[in-house]
């Protein structure tokens, strides 16, 4: 069934029904470990900046949003944790949150949303992008992965809870598959291991009832 979808950029009047929005998804994750939620003060500055936050409503109700952020050389720039060269740093955004109300998953409104914020970020000069996701998070590594961002990096962020760091580079080069491994996405050792040899995550197996979701690895080299 196609669904009516609106997707807009949202501003400051969108403030509550966003806080709203993320009560609603805090209340239905499997765990508290995959989202962390935004508080209004953070969604008060991410208003500030033209075209940080689109949202997709049904009728009235926002049932889907996606933020940027412009980390600049803060010490949060996810661009640290892939060791990109400093002045590289100025020229990266996050993708700092993407989330869907539990009623209306499964239309692929992550994947809209980032595809939208890419085109964003790539307008306004960026030539990097990054975001964080938990390897609890299949379905969002997924969507990440199928946008075209790579993972790079495997890190304990906040509470020590592990995080894939993605990163695309804007516009992106034509790459060489040179060798190519897989593991199961909870293996974090495995993973680790893989990236300190220079592998890069590009894909994830599709979900099977009650098997591990596999992250393909390979190296890669650039090809012009
Ligand atoms: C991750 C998220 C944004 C994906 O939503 P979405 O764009 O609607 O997902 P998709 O359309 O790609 O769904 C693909 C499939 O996964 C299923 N799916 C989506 N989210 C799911 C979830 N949290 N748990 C289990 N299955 C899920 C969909 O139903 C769909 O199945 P189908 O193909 O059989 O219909 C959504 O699950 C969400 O808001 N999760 C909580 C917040 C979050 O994790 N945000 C991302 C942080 S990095």
């Amino acid at each position: 069934m196609t669904l009516p979808f609106d997707m807009k950029f949202l501003d400051a009047g969108s403030l509550a029904e966003l806080l709203e929005l993320q009560n609603v998804i805090a209340a239905n994750l499997p765990c508290p470990e995959v989202f962390i939620l935004h508080d209004e003060e953070y969604l008060r500055e991410v208003f500030c900046r033209d075209r940080s936050a689109i949202g997709v409503r049904i009728g009235e109700m926002l049932i889907a949003f996606s933020i940027i952020r412009i980390p600049g050389i803060s010490a949060e720039n996810l661009g640290r944790d892939i060791s990109l060269p400093e002045e590289e740093l100025t020229r990266l955004a996050h993708l700092q949150a993407a989330a869907v109300h539990p009623a209306y998953r499964g239309h692929g409104l992550q994947r809209k949303l980032t595809f939208a914020h890419l085109d964003v970020i790539e307008e306004l000069g960026y030539e990097h992008a990054c975001c964080t996701v938990s390897p609890k998070n299949p379905v969002s590594l997924g969507n990440y992965l199928s946008c075209g961002l790579a993972i790079e990096g495997l890190r304990q962020k906040r509470h020590g809870w592990w995080r894939f760091i993605l990163h695309k580079d804007i516009p992106q080069a034509n790459q060489l598959e040179i060798e190519q491994k897989r593991v199961a996405i909870s293996d974090i050792a495995g993973q680790l291991d893989l990236l300190s040899k220079g592998f890069k995550g590009f894909r994830i197996s599709p979900q099977c009832e009650g098997k591990q979701a596999q992250v393909f690895y390979a190296k890669f080299k650039s090809s012009f």
